[in-house]
């Protein structure tokens, strides 16, 4: 198993429960974002070795995917830093990924299971949103995710690489990073908190999130990797809308803190609802999330304290 992007958030997980089903697993992570830390679990649980490399260097990772049966491909740069740096996204998000797929080929990797988004969504014209949704995106990051799933399709009528493109929705839990200065809604509100602030509401509070526990879209990639599919394009979502308000009032309640949320009326913020169907997910791999917000959020918050004490932070 090649896992890349596997020291980040969601790779960190996938390897974790790889590493429970009793694969060999090869991450390969430039470390941009990835942190040692979170392999921690699966080095010492499992047969796990890491090659710090770019999916923008084809050699390299030609080399190091050699051998491989199956892919799982995280590596990637997410909404803000492809907003700050549009040519970069193309190099990583685009360049990065045909260079994925075309070494899968070389190696005879049987099946690919990329990550993709809801932001190829863009704002919603229906919900529950489902997979025959028009790409209704204008964001960078959202663009090199649409192109991704097309060259996933390219090379399988091509080559005949199956693939299984998983549109994640919101996605939290342990290992987010809560240290950069883009960081999620989610987190930005439990630093806020963390520190003595309000969490700060953009928009009018009504806004919503498809909140998706991070170990559920691990669980989604693998039964992904196990399964009979090929060539299909599934959202993993929870199939539950969390407003924004709602949201800053779970922070505030799972951190014992009776502040109040400040509203700020935004200029433009990324959609007014995210609400994913989960029924082509349930209907064809059987998945489905089982961990609610409010757990989620007291597991992701217990995660933060430790590893703020644990780096010296705190
Ligand atoms: N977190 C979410 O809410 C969310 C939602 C939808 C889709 N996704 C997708 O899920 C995947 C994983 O995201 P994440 O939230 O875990 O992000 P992350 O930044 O924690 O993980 C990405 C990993 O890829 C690595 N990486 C980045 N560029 C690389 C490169 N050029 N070569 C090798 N490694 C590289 C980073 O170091 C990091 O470890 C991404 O494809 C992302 O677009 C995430």
């Amino acid at each position: 198993m090649f896992v890349t992007g596997g020291a980040g958030f969601v790779g960190s997980h996938v390897v974790d429960g790889l590493v429970r089903e009793g694969a060999a697993v090869v991450v390969y992570d430039d470390f941009r974002r990835g942190r040692m830390a979170n392999l921690e679990w699966a080095m010492a649980n499992g047969d796990v070795k890491v090659i710090e490399g770019d999916i923008a260097d084809r050699g390299h990772l030609a080399q190091a995917i050699s051998g491989a049966d199956l892919v799982s491909h995280q590596a990637s740069l997410w909404l803000w830093e492809c907003e700050s740096d549009p040519r970069e996204a193309l190099e990583v998000n685009i360049v990065g990924t045909f260079n994925v797929l075309e070494a899968s080929v070389e190696a005879g990797v049987v099946k690919i299971v990329m990550a993709s988004s809801s932001s190829v969504y863009g704002e919603a014209c229906s919900l529950p949103t489902d997979e025959d949704h028009p790409f209704n995106n204008d964001f960078f990051y959202g663009a090199t995710k649409v192109a991704d799933e097309q060259l996933a399709r390219a090379f399988y009528r091509k080559y005949g690489l199956k693939y299984i493109c998983l549109r994640y929705l919101n996605v939290y839990g342990p290992r987010q990073d809560y240290r950069s200065a883009y960081v999620s809604v989610i987190t930005n509100f439990i630093n806020r908190v963390a520190e003595g602030e309000p969490p700060i509401i953009f928009g009018d509070g009504n806004e919503t999130l498809d909140l998706v526990y991070v170990e559920d879209v691990a669980k989604a990639n693998i039964v992904a990797l196990k399964s009979g599919l090929e060539a299909e394009v599934l959202n993993v979502a929870s199939g539950r809308e969390t407003t924004l308000r709602e949201l800053a009032d779970a922070v505030l309640e799972v951190m014992g803190s009776d502040l109040v949320p400040t509203i700020e009326n935004r200029e433009r913020g990324l959609v007014v609802r995210r609400w994913g169907s989960t029924e082509k997910a349930e209907a064809l791999l059987g998945f489905r999330a089982t961990v609610g917000v409010r757990e989620g959020l007291r597991r992701l918050i217990s995660w933060r304290d430790q590893d703020i004490l644990r780096e010296g932070g705190g």
